[in-house]
């Protein structure tokens, strides 16, 4: 059962909401925009914020409801790791999705909807510090790596869970590893900053 959760979680990650309401409302392909991540982010560059939160909201709703139907068709019984499992299903499906040829996004948004429904104090904690950091830089990738960095310390010390920890440790070393072009940019400072308030720029 534990395997069908999981494939379940991969596949309803898998979902490209980026790609797929950019398509739909502008015709174009979010990939040949911007940074080309299939994420909130840069389809807000493309069609402007409310389509982006729109597509924000959406990758976390998948997030979110790839753990709530693990909870809904597993067990009671069943280990918690595997409701966890399903969630990170769903970040990997999105980062490398297979309606995509494996190709994705960087999982920001999903890992905010596994963690509101795992540990909605830690995605609202998250959230705060992703705020903050793109209010006073308005670098959006510098809040998501930052945000990744302190999520297992945050978990250790709000939450206490030692498999909370080492799943938001994982979610945090993903983050990185999935932000490794615009570590470089932000390094070389040709990470592109958000305009304010946003502009369609595709
Ligand atoms: O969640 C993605 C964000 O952190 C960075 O997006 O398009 O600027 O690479 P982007």
């Amino acid at each position: 059962m534990g395997i069908i959760t999981i494939a379940i979680g991969y596949i309803i990650g898998s979902i490209p909401f980026a790609y797929i309401v950019t398509r739909l409302i502008s015709g174009k392909d979010v990939r040949k925009f911007g940074s080309g991540n299939v994420g909130a982010t840069n389809a807000t560059r493309v069609m402007g914020l409310p389509y982006g939160l729109m597509v924000a909201g959406l990758d976390i709703f998948k997030g979110y409801i790839a753990v709530l139907l693990a909870r809904f068709i597993l067990p009671v019984e069943t280990p918690y790791y595997f409701i966890i499992l399903a969630g990170v299903a769903a970040i990997i499906g999105h980062n490398w999705s297979v309606f995509l040829k494996f190709t994705g996004g960087k999982g920001v948004a999903t890992t905010c909807g596994v963690l509101l429904n795992l540990i909605p104090v830690i995605f609202l904690i998250y959230v705060l510090i992703w705020i903050v950091i793109v209010l006073s830089t308005r670098y959006v990738s510098l809040a998501s790596i930052l945000g990744g960095i302190a999520l297992p310390f945050v978990t250790y010390y709000v939450n206490g869970n030692i498999l909370n920890v080492i799943l938001t440790a994982f979610l945090g070393i993903l983050i990185l590893y999935r932000h490794k072009g615009n570590i470089k940019r932000l390094l070389s400072g040709i990470e592109n900053r958000m305009k304010w308030p946003p502009k369609i720029e595709g």
